[in-house]
């Protein structure tokens, strides 16, 4: 984290519940790769902000960014979870749990991309996304997202840095390739609006026309 993030970060008091997860999550032997503090605030502001009743987020980890998008949405609305390991799955429907938000988030466990085809095939619409999941997925989960939005949805993607790859020549795999074409497709396409936050690891953040 640079010096700048780390100034903004200390202006927020400690936000217990989500560290909370941020340790229960490294606890249980996962990653601490959790969304950044900052975009985690960011992502209960627009899902609130866009009066979202049902949000889908892709790659769920411990739950950080679970809760951060559940106390964005109106109330009575849903949170479905896609998680590719059912043994991640479990620690975030804890953590989302005790976090008091049990009730409103669903999980799917497994491949990402048949979820993503079951959820068309049911005809559903979702007013919110956030990618955060494989990065050599993101542009089929973002042609995904498109599909299933209603308009004026909001969709946003974590780490399209790739904590420096992304800009990097000499990186050439999959990951990296595949996060250089959802960038300039999540900035061309006709049907978005959108920028790109380069702070932290870096936020696509698009609107669907
Ligand atoms: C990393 C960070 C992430 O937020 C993520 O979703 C995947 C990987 C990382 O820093 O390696
Ligand atoms: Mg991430």
């Amino acid at each position: 984290m640079t010096n700048e993030e780390q100034y903004i970060d200390s202006l927020f008091e400690q936000d217990e519940i989500l560290e909370n997860i941020r340790e229960a999550t490294s606890a249980a032997g996962m990653p601490d790769i959790a969304v950044a503090q900052g975009y985690g605030r960011l992502l209960t502001m627009l899902v609130s902000m866009n009066n979202v009743t049902n949000a889908l987020e892709i790659g769920a980890l411990g739950g950080y960014s679970g809760v951060c998008i559940a106390r964005g949405l109106q109330q009575g609305g849903r949170l479905t979870c896609l998680e590719l390991l059912p043994q991640f799955a479990e620690v975030a429907k804890t953590n989302v749990t005790k976090a008091g938000f049990g009730e409103q988030i669903d999980y799917m466990i497994g491949d990402a991309k048949l979820s993503l085809e079951q959820l068309v095939e049911r005809n559903e619409r979702f007013q919110f996304f956030f990618i955060d999941a494989d990065k050599e997925g993101y542009p089929a989960y973002l042609e995904y997202a498109i599909r299933l939005a209603d308009p004026g949805a909001i969709i946003v993607a974590d780490n399209i840095l790739l904590r420096g790859r992304t800009i990097n020549e000499n990186k050439q795999g999959p990951a990296v390739q595949a996060v250089r074409s959802f960038n300039e497709t999540i900035v061309r396409d006709a049907r978005l609006q959108s920028t790109i936050l380069p702070g932290y690891d870096g936020l696509a953040i698009a609107r669907v026309l």
